[in-house]
């Protein structure tokens, strides 16, 4: 069925490559994060400090108790007092530590979201029509909760506690001798390397349930977007059996996921459940002796504690950081995507002035009139497949002169659009060239080349967004008088005045609330307004009836007038004008020439014509 998108990741072992690649972004705020540092290690040095404050007031009451009656009254209210200053003080500067960091934090994923965005809108159609939209925001999704989560760990779990456990094993060297700092160090490290074992053996379950979350995403969502197709076939059992079988995979996942999970949490409760029993009964053995205070014994008590509760999630954070560092590389993978169509590196401007000549001129009704640079276009022994397997366009040549309308006609996957997406440069030509003005448009920057061209598209798709936004898309400069007249001009204001919420009328997701033609016309506005030299037309007409396609038709012709457009049609009728009419059959043109030439060879376009005629 739809392939799911999610791609398969082999990371075996931790990757660190995603932590440098966002290093980068990190360091836009040194001074920020040199600040959070300094409150992360005031942050430690209180919370080791806690412990002897408690040891203190042990001893105090402990000695008062011991010696004599009345100064049980003397409670050490100082020690009491420094007790809750150094806890607020715990507190206090870990606030003002998330708060520097979650700038930086924030600050890198706006930029890197901005960076993939503008880097999504840059990859060729090839990788957005094999691409489904749903997996690919899963993707992105990830991958900035991976580098929110990956800062958040790194910088208020992993060093914090890293920090302490060498202050407290020093500590408890220095005052406790040898055995006490041998015993926690050896049940951290066993404590660690048991987390990080066991979780790198059910990475797998993770895995899995990661990818069945994916796809039974990205299936709901296909099935959600062709909603209506879905209706017309009475297929919601089919869809939600689908559906279902998707959620069963990632039920059955789910389910040994939370299996190597319980093994893994009953481990470390194990390692800890044994150092905290060897530590306690060495100390308790060491007061029993009198070595030790009993202020000693609740210190080393409160160090245990204090070590092993950030390490109770260690298993749960080495588990995320590294899914989270998979999610990154993805997000960065997607970066390291290369477009099929690219700029060359000295790519220029088409040397052409559009938009510029309405800046001089004081009125507006340069959408139809005045002088305007001419465009011409030359196809030269063009080739194309999508698939090397399967040429599309095998050896196409044309010119369309500047001025001049050209109308291009042939069955249905003859290869038309192709043309069309070849002329945007959607992909690149296999061989021949294509010019404008004599400069081939592979050698132009891509957004010169289509600043120039207009297109209506065969199936127009619009922003969930208002009318009046949806044309004024075309141009977004331009003012409400001018996107009135184009709707005007695209004989659109009719229709507009029937709606209840006029230009506000916004349109359904892709423009679904509209009918075919009223979406025609939306797009015959937009690209008015756009006013380009070279208007490209893939069977604008085709679902309107004939008498808003008369309509349509003086509006294009009017607004064609003064410019070089390539019309795709398929209602011979509509073109019959054109100066030249170029007749395409399974990727290669058949005839060639006006309406009565073409009528007077008596091949496909008379016979097309007749067809049509009847
Ligand atoms: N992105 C694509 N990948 C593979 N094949 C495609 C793609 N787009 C179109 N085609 C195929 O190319 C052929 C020509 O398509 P098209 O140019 O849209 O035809 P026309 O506009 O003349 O009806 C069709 O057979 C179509 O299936
Ligand atoms: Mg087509």
């Amino acid at each position: 069925m739809r392939p799911s998108s999610y791609p398969d990741q082999e990371v075996s072992s931790i990757n660190w490559q995603a932590f440098k690649l966002i290093l980068p972004y990190l360091f836009e705020y040194k001074k920020r994060i040199a600040f959070a540092m300094f409150c992360l290690i005031l942050t430690k040095i209180a919370s080791v400090y806690l412990p002897f404050i408690l040891k203190d007031i042990v001893d105090t009451l402990d000695a008062n108790s011991s010696n004599d009656q009345s100064a049980l009254m003397i409670v050490p209210l100082g020690l009491v007092a420094a007790y809750g200053l150094v806890r607020l003080s715990i507190v206090v500067f870990a606030e003002i530590r998330d708060t520097l960091f979650g700038r930086v934090t924030e600050r890198a994923i706006r930029r890197i979201g901005l960076k993939v965005f503008r880097h999504l809108h840059s990859l060729d159609l090839d990788f957005h029509l094999n691409r489904q939209t749903g997996g690919l925001s899963r993707d992105i999704d990830r991958g900035t909760s991976g580098i929110n989560f990956l800062m958040r760990f790194m910088v208020f779990n992993i060093v914090p506690t890293l920090l302490e456990i060498v202050m407290v094993v020093t500590i408890l060297f220095v005052k406790y001798g040898i055995w006490f700092a041998l015993i926690t160090l050896s049940s951290i490290i066993t404590y660690i390397a048991y987390s990080i074992f066991a979780t790198e053996l059910r990475t797998r379950y993770v895995r899995a349930a990661n990818i069945a979350d994916s796809s039974s995403n990205t299936r709901a969502i296909d099935s959600l977007l062709n909603y209506e197709t879905v209706k017309y076939f009475t297929n919601e059992e089919f869809e939600a059996q689908a559906y279902d079988q998707q959620l069963l995979t990632w039920e059955q996942a789910k389910i040994k996921n939370r299996l190597s999970l319980f093994a893994l949490n009953g481990g470390q409760a194990l390692i800890i459940a044994i150092a905290m029993t060897a530590m306690l009964a060495l100390a308790a053995n060491e007061v029993a002796a009198g070595a030790m205070t009993l202020g000693d014994f609740v210190l080393i008590n409160a160090f245990m504690m204090q070590l092993f509760m950030p390490l109770n999630f260690l298993g749960f954070v080495y588990r995320e950081i590294k899914g989270s560092l998979a999610n990154i590389e993805n997000l960065f993978g997607l970066l390291a995507k290369k477009p099929k169509v690219q700029d060359v590196a000295d790519a220029v401007a088409l040397n052409l002035t559009s938009q510029d000549d309405r800046a001089t001129s004081q009125d507006t009704s340069h959408l139809t009139s005045h002088m305007r640079e001419q465009a011409n276009i030359v196809f030269d022994n063009i080739t194309f497949a999508y698939n090397v397997k399967r040429p599309i366009i095998k050896g196409i040549s044309f010119n369309v002169n500047a001025g001049e309308k050209v109308a291009v006609v042939g069955q249905s996957g003859s290869g038309k659009s192709t043309l069309v997406k070849l002329l945007f440069r959607f992909y690149d030509v296999d061989s021949g060239t294509i010019k404008i003005n004599q400069q081939d448009i592979s050698q132009i920057s891509q957004k010169s080349l289509r600043t120039h061209i207009g297109i209506v598209p065969q199936d127009t798709v619009l922003f969930n967004d208002t009318l009046f936004n949806n044309v004024q898309y075309g141009c977004p400069t331009a003012s409400k008088e001018e996107v009135l007249k184009a709707i005007d001009l695209a004989h659109l204001s009719e229709f507009i005045i029937s709606l209840p919420d006029g230009l506000e009328t916004v349109v359904g997701e892709r423009g679904l609330k509209l009918s075919g033609g009223e979406k025609q016309r939306v797009a015959i506005a937009r690209t008015i307004l756009k006013d380009p030299q070279i208007l490209v037309f893939d069977e604008a007409t085709s679902s309107l009836d004939s008498q808003s396609e008369q309509a349509i038709l003086t509006a294009i012709n009017e607004v064609a007038k003064s410019r070089t457009s390539l019309v795709i049609a398929h209602r011979l009728s509509t073109i019959i004008d054109s100066d030249n009419i170029i007749v395409m059959s399974h990727g290669e043109i058949v005839e060639q020439g006006n309406h009565q030439q073409l009528l007077a060879q008596e091949g496909q376009y008379s016979k097309m014509w007749q067809l049509q005629q009847s």
